[in-house]
């Protein structure tokens, strides 16, 4: 039985790869739409990028919608400096054949879930929450539709990957987080605790470059770049490749381990703002609203990956 998934993004190499990884894998995901937020880049960097994925995975069947511009409350900030100005550096940019829905994407978001059944869709947010958030907002109906929510974001033991405290996707929107984690619906956080599990080696992207065909190479030459400033921050062999670990969890689960925890997002300190304080050991008596990630199998994430990007060579 299909999963029906939106998946809510700010492309981003690794949210790009997300995005090649579900269109790869249609037999397990029905990819209803895909909704672009402003994040690593500016919002019109974002929905260029993902429709140029619907182009390079031949998947014109999927629309794609812009979403919100800037974060509820705080103003946007952008990772230029890791993803590089057109956000998926180190591919080819050019102007998308996908063209780009009128429909606003919170809009697309609340008109999806409100036609659809009770715990029938599944959300995967990748970038800042501020369309998921503003669309519980806009509409809480929606809620009871949402079968589960699989997102990249927060972190524990690694620390801020934006500041000493908070990591990007929550750093820039923590209001947005703040909602989405308080909705009630079942999470799955896939924090930089599991990612840096992940890391985009010299061999793991050889192996992916080998394959040859457009949607590889491409994948390819965006890790090359994507890696360079991770590698130079972390001293890893590579960067680790953050947001197709939510898609990964949803094509086989047994990869990852996790934990039902408490989790919750700062939003009131200037020094601490999006830090996501996870009750990993139970001690604040703070009621279970997510399942943690902290383990991979990285080497089988890998194979999986390959495997699937080996798909849009098969003719
Ligand atoms: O902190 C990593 C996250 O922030 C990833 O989703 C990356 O694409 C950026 O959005
Ligand atoms: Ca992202």
């Amino acid at each position: 039985m299909q999963e029906k998934i939106i998946i809510d993004c700010d492309p981003g190499q690794d949210d790009a790869i997300a995005l090649l990884l579900a269109m790869a894998s249609p037999e397990e995901l029905a990819l209803l739409g895909i909704t672009a937020v402003a994040g690593n880049v500016p919002l019109h960097h974002t929905e260029r990028n993902a429709r140029l994925m619907c182009d390079l995975g031949g998947r014109g069947d999927v629309p794609v919608f812009a979403g919100c511009s800037r974060p509820l409350v705080r103003e946007l900030v952008t990772a230029e400096n890791v993803h590089g100005d057109t956000g998926i550096d180190g591919m080819e940019v050019t102007d998308p054949t996908q063209r780009l829905q009128q429909q606003h994407a919170v809009d697309f978001i609340i008109d999806t879930l409100k036609g659809a059944e009770e715990e029938s869709i599944t959300l995967v947010p990748t970038g800042p929450l501020t369309n998921i958030g503003m669309a519980m907002v806009k509409d809480p109906s929606i809620l009871s539709r949402i079968k589960r929510i699989v997102l990249m974001g927060g972190a524990m033991r690694e620390g801020g990957n934006y500041s000493p405290s908070a990591e990007f996707n929550i750093l820039v929107d923590p209001h947005a987080a703040k909602v989405v984690f308080a909705c009630g619906r079942p999470i799955i956080a896939m924090g930089l605790d599991v990612t840096h599990q992940v890391i985009a080696t010299k061999d793991r992207v050889a192996r992916i470059e080998a394959l040859g065909n457009p949607a590889a190479t491409a994948t390819a030459g965006m890790l090359n770049f994507f890696n360079r400033h991770d590698s130079a921050k972390y001293g890893f062999d590579g960067a680790p490749l953050h947001d197709p670990c939510t898609v990964a969890w949803l094509l086989q689960p047994g990869l990852f381990e996790g934990k039902e925890c408490n989790i919750e997002v700062e939003t009131e300190s200037p020094l601490t703002i999006g830090h996501t304080a996870i009750d990993f050991w139970g001690i604040s008596g703070r009621e279970v609203n997510a399942t943690w990630i902290h383990a991979v199998d990285a080497d089988g994430f890998y194979d999986l990956l390959t495997d699937r990007l080996a798909r849009f060579g098969e003719t």
